[in-house]
Formats: structure tokens, C-alpha cells, sequence
């Protein structure tokens, strides 16, 4: 069946998210990859809980980054307030995986339009997407905070599928987090599973998804 667009997850996915630590990785020391790894689990556990506890204590994912590094700095004791600025800063501007913008001028070059839709705030994610140079290759960028409830909620996807066409199974959703993954495939996306770091099957990803170990053939896998 003809893809209609492809929607891509933003942190993790398009985006390095331990390239903020790994920047300051001479001022956060040797463990910087573990207060990293921590700093990123809080952060998805705070949308989930928040998502959960309902709509009054949702709080946007720049704020629940912010909330997450402080907590990841205090368990490991990173107190230099200027660190934590230049943390919080370097979030902002992260680094795009390599491959991402020749993926992203393949898939355009098909005809086929891109988008991503993220828990990001948007203007966590406009200054996001300018810093990792990708602001031309993407045609839409889709926040969660148009719907008020983070990822895997099923009226986020349902969002991305109204402003893109509303046909998801005409859709091609890609993400690094196993979670999000089946959140679409449970919303009638068809599934890239770009599987970075070679984990273990979850969620019965492998029978419903297309896996990669990176996004460098996208284009070429899904056409
Ligand atoms: C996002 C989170 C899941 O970009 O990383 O939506």
C-alpha cells in the first residue's frame, strides 16, 4: 500500500538524547553515560506518571526534562549549578543521529512527506529541530501539547493521524522506543522499530514491526 507520510518519533529517535551529557562529559565525569541513562528513564516515567494521575497535573516535557535532570544530578551528585544550566541548555539543542538528514532528503525525495510527533513541547521541539539543522527536511511538527496527555495515549497518535491524512495504516511511524512503537502499532500505524541499542524484543514488537539497528535504510524499507 502507498505510505502517505512518515511520522518519526523525535527524542531518541531523530535525536540523540545523551548527546547533552556526553557534550559536558568532562565536567560530569567518567559516569556521565549512567547519569545520562537516568536522566532519560525519569523523564519518560514523569510522562507516564503525570499522563496517569490525570489532565490537572500535566505539566509540559521542558518542564518534566528539567525536573528529571535534577533529579538524576542529585542522585549522583552534581551540584555545580552552571553544569546543571549548561545541561538544561544542551537539551535544547541536541544532536541529530548521523544518518537522519540524508534519510529524511530520501524519504522527500519519494514524494513522501515527514513529520514528527513527540512528547516535546513546541518550542522545546522548533529550537530542537533548527539546532540538529533539520527544519527543512520535516514538513510538520506535531506536539503532544495540542492534546494535553503524553505518549502512548491513544488520542495523541489519533491527533497525528487527523492532521496527516486519516488513514493511519496509510502511515509509517518510526521510533527507537519500544513503547511508543507498539503505541502506534495498537492505533493502526504501520511500525519502524529503529532498535538502536539491540534490545530484547518487547510488547511483541517483532511480529507486527519493521526493526532496524538504524534509520539509514528507511526509504529503501519501507517502499
Ligand atoms: C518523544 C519522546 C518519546 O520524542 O522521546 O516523543
Amino acid at each position: 500500500m502507498a505510505v502517505r507520510g512518515v511520522v518519526f518519533d523525535a527524542y531518541g529517535t531523530l535525536l540523540d538524547v545523551h548527546s547533552a551529557m556526553q557534550r559536558h562529559a568532562g565536567r560530569v565525569g567518567a559516569n556521565w553515560s549512567e547519569i545520562s541513562a537516568l536522566w532519560r528513564a525519569k523523564q519518560l516515567e514523569y510522562s507516564w506518571i503525570r499522563s496517569l494521575a490525570g489532565a490537572a497535573q500535566h505539566r509540559d516535557f521542558a518542564h518534566l526534562t528539567d525536573a528529571a535532570l535534577d533529579f538524576a544530578a542529585a542522585r549522583f551528585g552534581l551540584t555545580d549549578p552552571d553544569l546543571i544550566a549548561d545541561l538544561r541548555a544542551a537539551y535544547r539543542e541536541l544532536s541529530a543521529y548521523p544518518e537522519v538528514p540524508d534519510m529524511l532528503r530520501a524519504i522527500r525525495a519519494n514524494g513522501i512527506p515527514t513529520a514528527i510527533l513527540s512528547n516535546g513541547e513546541p518550542h522545546m521541539l522548533k529550537l530542537g529541530v533548527k539546532a540538529a539543522g533539520l527544519q527543512l527536511l520535516l514538513d510538520e511538527v506535531l506536539s503532544v501539547e495540542s492534546v494535553g496527555i503524553f505518549k502512548p495515549d491513544p488520542r495523541v497518535y489519533a491527533h497525528a493521524v487527523n492532521r496527516l491524512g486519516g488513514d493511519a495504516s496509510k502511515l509509517v511511524f518510526v521510533s527507537s522506543n519500544a513503547w511508543d512503537a507498539f503505541g502506534a502499532h495498537c492505533n493502526g500505524f504501520r511500525v519502524v522499530w529503529c532498535n538502536r541499542t539491540a534490545q530484547p524484543d518487547e510488547y511483541g514488537l517483532r511480529a507486527v514491526a519493521t526493526e532496524l539497528a538504524d534509520l539509514s535504510d528507511l526509504a529503501a524499507a519501507i517502499a
